[in-house]
């Protein structure tokens, strides 16, 4: 059968991917989520939106005759990577995972760990604050629960809805972000404070150097839990893995 790659996108090395992959001359499709309202054009032919769970991943899968799977999504993606899992596995097709490492503290640092969102959301009990929120629209509302502190929203869209934050400033950007950029923002909003997911990879690490520089405390939040599937590092070992 035809190498047709199915490729789960929404971060800079499924990207990467879609560009070492195009132009080989084998199959590949990259999937968004959709969450953006204007994607990052992709090299390769690209679809957009939710597949209907674990039976509406296997079903794609079947239909559109992919022979491998690479789940390149966000680490906290975690739902469409178990589905992905689910699925590839009762449908006998391989899958792997493109995966970044966790960020590691260093010296300077001043992190507080926490399990999920819930947790951060509680690590802001207390006086005012001037918070950056480094996180997806769909978390923001959580934080209405600590309506005290004043929110640096980041985020890559304008919102629709305006934020049930009584305080808050919105900042529309798109990473990759760098240090110098990171390091004005958070002065000139006074950033006493940090939120932020542990993502890993180079493209949204510059706010915490940012943040070890200016002294400003992190509040991390830990990875969820993934499945049990295979895992890469780089873009040659699955492009190695998949022959191409
Ligand atoms: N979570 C983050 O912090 C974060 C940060 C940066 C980028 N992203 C990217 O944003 C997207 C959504 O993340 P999330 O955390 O909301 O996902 P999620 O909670 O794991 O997934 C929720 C549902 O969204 C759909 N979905 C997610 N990723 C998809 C993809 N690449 N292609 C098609 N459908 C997808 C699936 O719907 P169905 O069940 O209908 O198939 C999935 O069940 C992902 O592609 C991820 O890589 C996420």
């Amino acid at each position: 059968m035809m190498t047709k790659l199915l490729i789960l996108g929404g971060t800079t090395e499924a990207s990467l991917l879609a560009r070492a992959v195009a132009g080989q001359g084998v199959g590949a499709v990259f999937s968004y989520a959709g969450r953006v309202d204007a994607p990052k054009a992709q090299p390769i032919t690209t679809r957009v939106g939710g597949f209907g769970g674990v039976d509406g991943f296997a079903n794609y899968i079947r239909q559109h005759n992919i022979t491998h799977v690479v789940d390149a999504t966000h680490p906290f993606a975690a739902q469409m990577s178990w589905n992905a899992f689910l699925a590839s596995e009762s449908v006998g097709v391989p899958l792997v995972a493109l995966t970044r490492p966790a960020w590691v503290a260093q010296k300077g640092d001043d992190w507080e760990h926490v399990a999920d969102i819930d947790g951060a959301v509680t690590a802001l009990n207390g006086s005012a604050r001037r918070v950056l929120l480094a996180l997806g629209k769909q978390n923001v509302p959580a934080f209405s629960a600590q309506p005290q502190h004043h929110y640096v929203l980041r985020l890559v869209d304008e919102p629709k809805v305006a934020p049930d934050l009584p305080h808050h400033t919105v900042v529309v950007s798109r990473g990759p972000f760098d240090l110098a950029g990171d390091q004005a923002l958070m002065r000139k909003h006074r950033v006493d404070l940090v939120v932020c997911k542990n993502s890993g990879g180079v493209g949204a690490e510059a706010k915490l150097v940012a943040a070890r520089e200016l002294r400003v405390p992190v509040v991390m939040i830990n990875r969820p839990k993934v499945p049990p599937r295979r895992e890469m590092a780089t873009i040659k070992a699955v492009l190695d893995w998949a022959a191409i």
